[in-house]
């Protein structure tokens, strides 16, 4: 019998689902998530993602970005979509990637984590993207000026930037 061998992708399911976490989901969170979307939608790439951000606590519940964010990214050509909500047990199953801003939500989201029967997403701080800043965390500009947000919006450009050239490794796209 001929057997016919094709590679097979290192990601056998496309799309490949990502959901950001931050503490209030109102800045850092969607900001991952709107500037990596904008990335994916440049590269023509948008039916190989699913995107979406959640918050560890449910206080924001509901609500747009902050407005700061919204008018910083505008400046860079980025609409700030979505509406907060927290982090829910289904996360852990549906998401492949989950990628904390800072070590205080990853120990969260690794507490929830241990409430999941059978939790299969990759749980990462966003961090490990980052390549041309040495911050192991997104700082939360929530209470600071607006020169903070513009740090972020760097900073999570570059994270962004690299973790989508993993994921079209990963897709062979
Ligand atoms: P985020 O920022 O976690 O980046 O959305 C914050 C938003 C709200 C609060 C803290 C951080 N808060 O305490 O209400």
């Amino acid at each position: 019998m001929l057997l016919l061998s094709f590679p097979m992708p290192a990601h056998e399911t496309s799309p490949i689902r990502v959901l950001f976490v931050c503490l209030g989901n109102i800045c850092r969170s969607p900001a991952a998530d709107n500037v990596f979307r904008h990335l994916v939608e440049k590269a023509g790439l948008s039916e190989h993602f699913e995107i979406d951000s959640a918050g560890t606590i449910d206080f924001h519940r509901g609500k747009g970005p902050d407005q700061r964010m919204i008018r910083a990214a505008k400046a860079r050509g980025i609409v700030m979509t979505g509406q907060s909500r927290p982090v829910e047990l289904e996360d852990f199953s549906r998401f492949h990637y989950i990628l904390a801003m800072d070590r205080s939500n990853l120990s969260d989201l690794q507490q929830i984590r241990n409430q999941v029967e059978n939790p299969t997403a990759k749980l990462q701080l966003f961090c490990e993207y980052c390549e041309n800043f040495p911050h192991e965390e997104v700082p939360d500009p929530y209470y600071g000026g607006d020169e903070g947000f513009e740090e972020e919006l760097n900073l999570v450009t570059d994270g962004a930037e690299k973790f989508l050239n993993t994921c079209r490794q990963k897709l062979s796209v």
